[in-house]
């Protein structure tokens, strides 16, 4: 089995970066975690990337001023020196340009922490609490130029309760989304994901 190499872009804490990274050290995994790249040199996932011995970079997007391109030329020369086949934003707080994405076109994928189409964004959870839905969740979609917008590949549900707050909310749904990002990278790893318009199509062998 040739795994496909995984880059995973974060920009905080990366508890989703954590389970992607536990999940791949499964003998039957279809991928591997190539690269952890920051934008942050401060973000906290990094330790985590490093005790488990993977090769990490910042891009340290701070200076790069108002260009974005001139940014994602360095993270797409540390995805190119990598060899990368996949890349995951896992609470990656930039704003990717057309020139990014379509060069990743069906290759890049995203974790929301709402479900969408409902409350793109930030801040999902407290607007899923102000529009007082009863069921919120999380989705992992592939990323387009538009934001939050891309086919969906998976999604998670939960019931909201009397009492949540967005707290509340959110710990629940990070629980969601770390099932979630394991899942659609296996998914797609192994070549069962076909985006057919706005639907992703999964087969089930
Ligand atoms: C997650 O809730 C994700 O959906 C959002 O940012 C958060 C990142 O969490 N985009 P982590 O860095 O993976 O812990």
């Amino acid at each position: 089995m040739t795994r496909r190499r995984v880059a995973i872009l974060i920009s905080g804490r990366g508890s989703n970066m954590a389970a992607l990274i536990a999940a791949a050290q499964a003998a039957d995994y279809p991928a591997e975690i190539a690269l952890v790249l920051a934008n942050r040199p401060d973000a906290k996932g990094l330790a985590a990337a490093r005790d488990a011995r993977l090769t990490t970079a910042i891009v340290d997007h701070t200076r790069f001023g108002k260009d974005r391109e001139a940014f994602e030329r360095a993270v797409q020369a540390e995805l190119e020196a990598q060899a990368i086949d996949i890349v995951c934003l896992a609470g990656f707080m930039r704003l990717l340009t057309p020139w990014f994405v379509s060069r990743w076109e069906g290759r890049l994928l995203n974790i929301h922490p709402a479900l969408l189409p409902a409350f793109k964004g930030l801040d999902t959870h407290e607007h899923a609490l102000a529009a007082g839905v009863k069921i919120h969740g999380a989705t992992v979609h592939f990323v387009v130029p538009e934001m939050d917008s891309g086919p969906v590949i998976a999604q998670g549900a939960l019931a909201v309760r009397d009492d949540d707050t967005a707290e509340t909310l959110a710990a629940r749904v990070q629980a969601v989304e770390r099932r979630l990002v394991p899942e659609a990278i296996r998914l797609f790893a192994e070549g069962r994901l076909t985006i057919d318009g706005r639907r992703v199509r999964i087969r089930h062998t």
